[in-house]
């Protein structure tokens, strides 16, 4: 029959290179505490003995090699899925999973060809207890990433280029942090999810704050390749479509302005404009433009939006959380050519909500099944 050509074979060896890599890396293991430590051990820190400063590090770091092919080879995967379609849920974590208990609960009994878990673990933090149960084997190689730098949005693009790789049923990507937790049952959730042909992604205009957002990196910094009109604002937190997962490992130019570091800390939320952005530029109408993940700003505490404790996770919550619709971001233009009623009849559920304390899960545990899961 078919025998391989030397082009054939060197695709294939091109495309399993990545793959031999995919979970060859196991999650970060617990490191024990010395005795007395006064809690410092949280952190990488080789006890040297004083030695000179180290020189001040390059001012911008590019992706490193093992990235840039990661990312190349995603980028050239089937945009179309296998089937069955499934779901890819990305946790992007620096700390243990402490609510695994109610995901361990949501996918309890779920057909397993029908989703995939991905977690993007920082390094340089322990993980007790460690990942377990669904979440066991489930470490993309992960590296440091942290708020108010292009990390997050590194480690975010790993974590679609892992999935791309990983399955080629995997048709929506998810992010999720560790305190995200789902509020609509796994059927609900693969239902609302795969029939949809859009991303959801909260993509925002003239929000307080943008130029300063946009100049964060020194001004026009950004241009020509992103002008301050096209810069977007929106939740970190979406669900990409197959296509827009190929789309956003593909990207160089865009990301390459955003790979900047800021020079202004207060301004600096990359991941919260890098997505939004991207997506507005290059494929506007094939997003939804809403994150289908629950959050409360009206209680906002420097920086962060509400979080929920133990004593306010009841029924009541969790009905407010599924009855609640999203803010479209283009809702209040009429500048597209979209239908005013396709525009009107949308009603989209929220299928997952943050922020919830690490101390809430028992609440959750007890919801559960007659609030949380029921669908
Ligand atoms: C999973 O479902 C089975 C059967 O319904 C049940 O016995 C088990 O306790 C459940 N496990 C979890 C973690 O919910
Ligand atoms: C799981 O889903 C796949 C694809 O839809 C199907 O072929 C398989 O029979 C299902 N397995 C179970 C146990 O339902
Ligand atoms: C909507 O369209 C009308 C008529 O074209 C125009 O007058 C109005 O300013 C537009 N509104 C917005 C918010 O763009």
């Amino acid at each position: 029959m078919l025998s391989p050509s030397p082009l054939s074979l060197l695709c294939a060896l091109l495309l399993c290179f990545p793959l031999a890599i995919l979970f060859t890396i196991t999650c970060p293991t617990a490191v024990p505490t010395t005795a007395g430590g006064g809690g410092s051990t949280s952190r990488l820190n080789n006890d040297t003995p004083e030695s000179p400063p180290p020189p001040p590090p390059p001012p911008r770091p590019p992706i490193s090699k093992d990235d840039e092919s990661l990312l190349r080879v995603a980028a050239r995967v089937n945009p179309r899925p296998t089937s069955p379609r499934k779901l890819a849920f990305m946790f992007l974590t620096t700390t243990p999973l402490w609510l695994s208990p109610l995901w361990e609960v949501y996918f309890n009994g779920t057909n397993k060809s029908l989703y995939n878990i991905y977690v993007h673990a920082d390094p340089s933090f322990e993980y007790y207890p460690p990942f377990s149960g669904v979440f066991s084997g489930r470490c993309i190689l992960s590296k440091p990433s942290l708020r108010y730098s292009p990390t997050l949005i590194s480690a975010a693009r790993r974590l679609l280029a892992h999935a791309l790789l990983d399955d080629s049923g995997n048709y929506m990507f998810a992010i999720l942090s560790p305190s995200c937790v789902p509020i609509h049952s796994f059927d609900f959730t693969y239902k609302t999810l795969v029939r949809s042909k859009k991303s959801f992604i909260e993509i925002l205009q003239n929000e307080p704050g943008t130029y300063d957002r946009w100049a964060a990196r020194g001004q026009d910094a950004m241009l020509p390749v992103v002008r301050l009109e096209d810069f977007r604002i929106g939740s970190q937190f979406w669900v990409l479509t197959r296509k827009h997962a190929r789309l956003v490992v593909d990207d160089e130019s865009i990301w390459d302005k955003f790979n900047q570091p800021c020079t202004r800390e207060d301004t600096c939320y990359p991941e919260e404009n890098y997505f939004p952005t991207l997506l507005h530029m290059r494929d506007p109408r094939g997003c939804v433009h809403a994150t289908l993940t629950h959050v409360d700003w009206s209680v906002s505490n420097d920086g962060h939006p509400r979080e929920y404790t133990p004593f306010d996770v009841g029924p009541e919550l969790i009905s407010k959380l599924r009855s609640d619709r999203p803010r479209y971001g283009d809702g209040g233009s009429n500048g597209s050519d979209w239908s005013v009623r396709e525009r009107r009849d949308r009603h989209h559920p929220f299928l997952f909500a943050r922020k919830f304390s690490r101390e809430s899960i028992d609440r959750l545990l007890r919801l559960a099944n007659d609030d949380i899961l029921k669908d």
